[in-house]
């Protein structure tokens, strides 16, 4: 008998405060998710993943002039240590490009000093930030291009932050519609509270541990299909099923098998992701481009018979998945791309752990053998 109600994966406990978003997830009626105040849906369709970064670090969207210096920054910075393609170099092909991006992540920690903790100021964190930002498109693109046997392109520092990451990745600009679709879902993936890999972030900042520290363990928490993973998985459900026909056959199989489907429900969400009908307009826009009208019914397909036989409402990895995989990227960058985007929320959440720092040290219920002696013979 536990002296202690014991919350298994923290489920409804609230741990601390937090100025960077909020989630409300009422029992009944719609969900909602504002950054620093600001619905996200209003953010993906008026602004720029530069501008929701500097409302998820600074507080506020910028001003004309502090965006012309925050994107003349962030571009100053696009180029990757020589160090660091090294690393990457070294790796074998076909790793799993989380695995890469978590390397690189590490190495450019590398090569920042490491700073004691009374000499670390919030100047340092947001450089540190920023470069990440900045850095995350030219490991992905040269991870995915790698892969594909095609030399690494440079970042063009005369495009916006999601138009040089495409160009960079497939060797030719972008559509407009395709820059607008990808920016949209990285909006909607910037920021989430404080979710598995944000947690991870803020657990290993309370230790007052580096700042790369903190963010290479928000990478490999990502990469679990629980949570960042599941775009990916996405793809194998959708693979899996095969074509809209066969969708309430296929749900009813998984319910049996007690299998969990991926890129639907949500710990937080149990009406429905406020994230989802926004990305799902822009899948509709890469459908049509593509004309994938098959795809699209077998989306909807799933998504019904889940409804239908579950109750279970699709997450934002749903529509997000094959958005991607219709933008032309492999279905294992689809976590890293994620990454591109959450690292603003990582980092924003990683300053305000420092600013207001507590050690996060859980207790936990011992279920082992009682005390007992080392019997020697
Ligand atoms: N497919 C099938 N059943 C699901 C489900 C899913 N994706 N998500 C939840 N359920 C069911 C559970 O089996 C459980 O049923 P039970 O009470 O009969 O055992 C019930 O709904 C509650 O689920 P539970 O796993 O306790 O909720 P949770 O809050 O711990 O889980 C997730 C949240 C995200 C881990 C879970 O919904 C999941 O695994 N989803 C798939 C992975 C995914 O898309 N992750 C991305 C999240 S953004």
């Amino acid at each position: 008998m536990s002296e202690h109600e014991i919350k298994r994966g923290l489920a409804g406990v609230v741990v601390d405060t937090t100025g960077v978003s909020s989630v409300t997830a009422p029992a009944t009626g719609p969900s909602e998710l504002l950054y620093r105040g600001y619905p996200v849906q209003d953010l993906a369709a008026r602004c720029t993943v530069e501008e929701v970064a500097h409302l998820l670090w600074y507080g506020e969207l910028p001003t004309t002039e502090q965006l012309v210096a925050f994107e003349r920054a962030e571009r100053e910075q696009r180029a990757l240590p020589d160090a660091v393609v090294a690393v990457l170099d070294a790796l074998p092909v076909d790793s799993h490009p989380m695995d890469l991006v978590r390397t690189a992540v590490s190495a450019i920690g590398a090569t920042w000093p490491t700073l004691a903790p009374e000499e670390r100021t919030r100047e340092d964190d947001l450089a540190r930030a920023l470069q990440l930002f900045a850095q995350l498109p030219a490991v992905v693109a040269r991870v995915q291009r790698r892969r594909r046997g095609l030399e690494p392109l440079p970042l063009r520092t005369d495009l916006g932050w999601s138009a040089a990451f495409l160009a960079a990745a497939f060797g030719q600009e972008a559509a407009p519609e395709v820059v607008r679709a990808f920016e949209v879902s990285m909006v909607l993936y910037a920021e989430h509270s404080f979710n598995a890999s944000t947690f991870t972030a803020r657990v290993v900042t309370s230790t007052l541990a580096d700042y790369h520290s903190a963010v290479t363990a928000a990478v490999g928490a990502l990469k679990g299909p629980l949570h960042g993973g599941a775009n990916e998985a996405v793809m194998g459900v959708l693979a899996e099923v095969g074509s809209a026909d066969r969708a309430v056959e296929w749900v009813a199989r998984a319910r049996a098998e007690k299998r969990k489907v991926m890129g639907f429900g949500h710990r937080v969400y149990k009406t429905g992701d406020s994230r989802v009908p926004t990305m799902k307009a822009a899948l509709d826009v890469m459908v049509e481009r593509e004309g994938r009208r098959d795809l699209a019914e077998l989306y909807d397909a799933v998504e019904q018979a889940m409804a239908d036989a579950t109750g279970i409402r699709p997450n934002l990895d749903y529509p997000s998945g094959p958005a991607y995989a219709l933008m032309g990227f492999d279905t294992e960058l689809f976590t890293p791309l994620f990454v591109m985007a959450r690292v603003l929320g990582w980092t924003a959440h990683v300053r305000e752990q420092v600013e207001a720092n507590a050690l996060i040290r859980p207790l936990s219920q011992y279920t082992g053998p009682g005390r007992r002696s080392i019997t020697g013979n």
